[in-house]
């Protein structure tokens, strides 16, 4: 088994791999147009030619990186395919020299042996401007935002309408 950057070709497997976990609520839906439009963001695991794990960092800027969609196929899984995909998507970050990779996840156990930490999701107030605005479980969210690195508690993101109900302290960007 060993990981790779996804090309074009991987999306469809990818949108199944994602979609084994999406229908019950486990992973976020993607949909195949935003998965071919951000494949740069992904890395697969692949065994014998057949991809069975992926997962993708999504850059927000030199301050904040996101880890999403890691999956696993349920029969390839404690064979260490997360923690490759998650490895590889970490290195991704440093390449970029991004000082803060976040997730939001309900395994906040597999996260913390990778080196994450809990962090309260005030401290990113771009990955809450970016999707939990829009999120219907905004108030009654579930996930553990996690941290890895110094989370950067301000934001480079517009201030949604809907982050006016949703109070975050925001620092203003050094320089400005
Ligand atoms: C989470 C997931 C990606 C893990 O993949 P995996 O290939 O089984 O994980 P690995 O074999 O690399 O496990 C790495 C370590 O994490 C541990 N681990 C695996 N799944 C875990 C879980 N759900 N909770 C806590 N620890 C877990 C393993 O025991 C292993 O520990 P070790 O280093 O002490 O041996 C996989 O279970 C999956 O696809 N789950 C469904 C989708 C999901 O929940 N994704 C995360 C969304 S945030």
């Amino acid at each position: 088994m060993h990981t790779r950057e996804a090309v074009l070709a991987d999306a469809q497997a990818i949108y199944d791999l994602i979609g084994t976990y999406s229908g019950d609520g486990t992973l976020l839906p993607r949909r195949l147009p935003e998965i071919c439009e951000n494949i740069r963001d992904f890395v697969v695991a692949e065994k014998a030619g057949q991809i069975i794990g992926c997962g993708a960092l999504h850059l927000y800027g030199p301050h904040l990186a996101e880890v999403r969609s890691i999956a696993v196929y349920p029969h390839h899984r404690g064979s260490g395919a997360g923690r490759q995909v998650v490895d590889a998507l970490l290195r991704e970050a440093e390449r970029h020299r991004v000082s803060c990779v976040c997730l939001f996840t309900r395994i906040p156990e597999f996260f913390s042996r990778l080196g994450f930490s809990v962090a309260p999701r005030e401290h990113l107030p771009d990955k809450v401007y970016k999707d939990c605005c829009n999120c219907p479980r905004l108030q009654s969210c579930d996930e553990v935002p996690m941290v890895r690195g110094q989370a950067p508690k301000f934001a480079i993101l517009p201030r949604p309408f809907m982050a006016a109900q949703f109070p975050i302290t925001i620092r203003p960007l050094e320089g400005e």
